[in-house]
């Protein structure tokens, strides 16, 4: 493993092991957009235009990646997003990613779906605090619970993500068969065949799941009853009224994930929240939706002083992260370039991940004469390489 690990050098590198290493259907699930993934694509070639000015004989030394996120101190503005299902990249995954990201500094998110439940992860971690992303689930009880075991597990923020009511489609879940419960195909069970580690891993672990669901929600008690509960239970009448009634019951930090738009970045900040993510759900949800990257700035512009801003979507190096936080964005979060390193090597891979953004990042910030976080701005951007705010409509 030691030895796998010294040759991977990019995110690139851990992408193309964990395609080999995870079954196709996980994998296809995490490397895909939604429809014509048009803007699973924009997210990271917006960031590909961005260009970064060059400074020289700047003292380099002292420097730093650490900042704040919340308010908490992190080794570098990176934390690492909600996703779901991430127990079938690897098992255990949600456990290994809560681990590497706390022996590294960072945030850790455990999404609804996860596999591995809120308790799994506060035990793993020695109650160490993460956050949790909360999905408003029609029944309302079951919301209600939900908050009250990330209050349990220790859980220091909640993070209410906005953008699905409704879910666009991946062409490749459909091909490959990925619902709940994942149908055993020839074609998957021939593709799982070529997977002795992953298949080892999986026989070792009791979390085959979703441990936040199975056993707390009513009515689900199997991998069956399980399938047409999840397909019912995404509110299509969410409202700004939800998010007022989840903030009283939680009565801690909430970041409300999903945010592409001036105005709802607006209204975001009326409802007390003390983050917003700009995301595009990874290019999962709207195709057709601009870039996470290029919606920053009209967001940062507009409510940029109010509300601690965040952006994730495509961002696959310390470069990206550094372009972000030029474009007002004080944090941003990883899916893909986690999971990757899941995928690749369990937890070690997770923390490769994290020291390949980290080294770049300190790196590009240094070759455009800063030192610290906090030095970088627009100023460190060539003007005209990147996105400005959109004209008010
Ligand atoms: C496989 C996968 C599963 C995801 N599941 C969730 C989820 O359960 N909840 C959520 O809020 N976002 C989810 N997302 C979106 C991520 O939180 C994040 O917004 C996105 O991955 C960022 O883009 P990136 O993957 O390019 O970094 C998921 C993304 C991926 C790739």
């Amino acid at each position: 493993m030691a030895s796998d690990l010294s040759k991977i050098t990019c995110i690139e590198d851990l992408r193309a092991v964990a395609q080999r290493r995870v079954p196709r259907m996980f994998y296809d699930y995490a490397d895909s957009g939604s429809y014509t993934q048009g803007t699973y694509r924009a997210n990271e070639d917006d960031f590909q235009r961005i260009k970064l000015r060059q400074r020289v004989a700047v003292n380099l030394s002292g420097r730093s990646t650490r900042s704040t996120m919340l308010g908490q101190e992190v080794a570098m503005p990176v934390a690492i997003a909600p996703t779901g299902l991430t127990g079938m990249q690897h098992a255990d995954g949600e456990i290994l990613g809560a681990r590497a990201a706390k022996a590294f500094g960072i945030p850790f998110t455990l999404s609804t779906m996860g596999i591995c439940s809120l308790e799994d992860v506060a035990e793993a971690t020695d109650r160490h605090p993460f956050w949790f992303q909360l999905y408003v689930m029609r029944d309302r009880s079951f919301v209600e619970n939900l908050i009250e075991r990330a209050q349990a597990a220790n859980c220091s923020a909640l993070q209410i993500t906005l953008d699905l009511q409704i879910l666009g489609q991946r062409h490749k879940d459909i091909k490959n068969g990925l619902s709940t419960p994942p149908r055993p195909t020839l074609t998957n069970l021939l593709n799982l065949a070529t997977k002795p580690r992953w298949c080892l891993g999986m026989l070792g672990t009791k979390r085959r799941s979703f441990g936040n669901i199975v056993g707390h929600a009513k009515g689900v008690s199997d991998l069956s009853s399980l399938s047409s509960w999840t397909a019912e239970q995404f509110d299509p009448q969410l409202s700004w009224a939800d998010v007022e009634w989840i903030k009283k019951r939680w009565g801690g930090k909430i970041i409300l994930k999903g945010i592409m738009d001036a105005e709802d970045a607006r209204l975001a900040v009326d409802s007390g929240a003390d983050a917003l993510v700009v995301s595009n759900h990874g290019g999962r949800q709207l195709d057709g939706a601009p870039s996470s990257i290029a919606a920053l700035p009209s967001i940062a512009c507009a409510v940029g002083k109010n509300i601690e801003i965040w952006m994730d979507g495509g961002i696959r190096s310390g470069q990206d992260v550094l372009k972000a936080r030029a474009l007002g964005a004080q944090g941003t979060l990883i899916g893909r370039s986690f999971l990757y390193g899941l995928g690749a090597y369990g937890q070690p891979g997770v923390t490769r991940a994290l020291e390949i953004i980290q080294r770049e990042l300190d790196i590009s910030m240094a070759f455009c004469g800063r030192t610290q976080i906090d030095q970088v701005d627009r100023s460190i951007l060539v003007p005209g390489s990147y996105p400005l705010p959109f004209p008010a409509a």
